[in-house]
């Protein structure tokens, strides 16, 4: 199945749906990646931190190596770690996420989040003894875009742009770049919206990436909210929706973004549900679908990623919540 595409601003074509890979562990990325591409995704998000590169590279060259996928054909994403933020920072990152993945270029790279902490030998998230995260409080936005810029130039990146960043943050990158902002990936579902940056997004010609499209059960769970924050798949709303197009509320709760060009890239190690998760492209919701699913939204309160599992985290000056 060929997925949708949306332009980026250097003019390359980016699948609206992609494949997440956070909280996938070494040992089933393997089985789901190769499921994964062998169902059609073209588009692979990854970052240092998910602690899953190597294993991504490997299945890719094997890929490649055996001509059954182009290097062109796919879109590959990671991002500039937080303890990645200081000068020589983004290239030692990108230099080593390129190692990683046997690639010579990405497709587009991101600063994972506004926030850094110090760089502690390669622990990527340094605590101190009451385990708070170390912090460094010297995060410079701008260095750090033009660091970007700098990979864009070399050739090691085809595309730049943020993650986890505020509408504040962002217009002050957008204000001194002289690169596009190509990209935004934000915590973004049925529950949680996010109308107004993405509106704010498409003013900027900025595509929007939703991580946790599903509403990310896996964290919900390690957050011990289980009981607390409902499910959307469970939502009788998405269910209904569901039944009258003989589809799985996944597969509305996904569709709900991409008809409105909104990029999703669910997780899934399940081959079932991998191959679901881009069955996509062959119903269209309708207005009074799309109408019902809009009055889901529970805005921030329904954010599930809040950071708050790096404890300490909100006493960084560029905390972005
Ligand atoms: P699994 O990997 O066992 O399929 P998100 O992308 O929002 O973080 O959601 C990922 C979570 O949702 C994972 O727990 C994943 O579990 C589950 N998931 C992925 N696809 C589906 C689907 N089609 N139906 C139900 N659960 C899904």
């Amino acid at each position: 199945m060929t997925a949708k595409t949306i332009t980026l601003p250097n003019g390359r074509n980016m699948p609206i749906l992609g494949f997440g890979t956070w909280q996938a562990t070494k040992e089933e990325l393997t089985a789901a990646l190769d499921n994964a591409l062998a169902a059609g995704y073209r588009h692979i998000d990854t970052a240092p931190v998910y602690e899953n590169e190597e294993v991504i590279g490997e299945v890719l060259e094997r890929w490649i190596h055996s001509g059954k996928i182009k290097r062109e054909d796919l879109f590959i994403v990671t991002k500039v770690p937080p303890t990645g933020h200081r000068p020589g920072g983004v290239s030692k990152w990108i230099d080593k996420s390129l190692n990683a993945l046997r690639l010579s270029y990405l497709d587009l790279y991101l600063i994972h989040t506004p926030f850094s902490f110090e760089e502690v030998g390669d622990d990527l998230h340094p605590k101190d003894e009451e385990g708070n995260i170390k912090i460094d409080t010297n995060t410079d936005h701008l260095a750090m875009w033009q660091e970007m810029e700098k990979q864009v130039a070399a050739g090691k990146t085809l595309a730049i742009g943020l993650s986890n960043f505020n509408e504040k943050q962002i217009t002050r990158v957008l204000s001194h770049a002289k690169q596009p902002v190509s990209n935004l990936q934000i915590e973004l579902h049925v529950y949680f919206q996010q109308k107004e940056m993405v509106s704010f997004c498409r003013k900027n010609n900025i595509a929007v990436t939703a991580y946790s499209p599903l509403g990310t059960r896996g964290l919900v769970k390690m957050l011990g909210q289980d009981e607390k924050i409902p499910s959307i798949m469970d939502n009788s709303v998405v269910i209904n929706i569901a039944k009258k197009h003989q589809k799985t509320s996944a597969q509305i709760a996904l569709k709900f973004l991409i008809q409105q060009n909104i990029v999703a890239i669910p997780k899934s190690t399940n081959p079932v549900r991998i191959q679901d998760n881009i069955n996509l492209f062959d119903f269209e919701l309708d207005k009074e679908d799309l109408k019902e699913l809009e009055s889901l939204d529970r805005g921030t309160a329904a954010r599930i990623c809040d950071f708050n599992f790096f404890k300490g985290i909100r006493n960084h000056p560029e905390f972005p919540f």
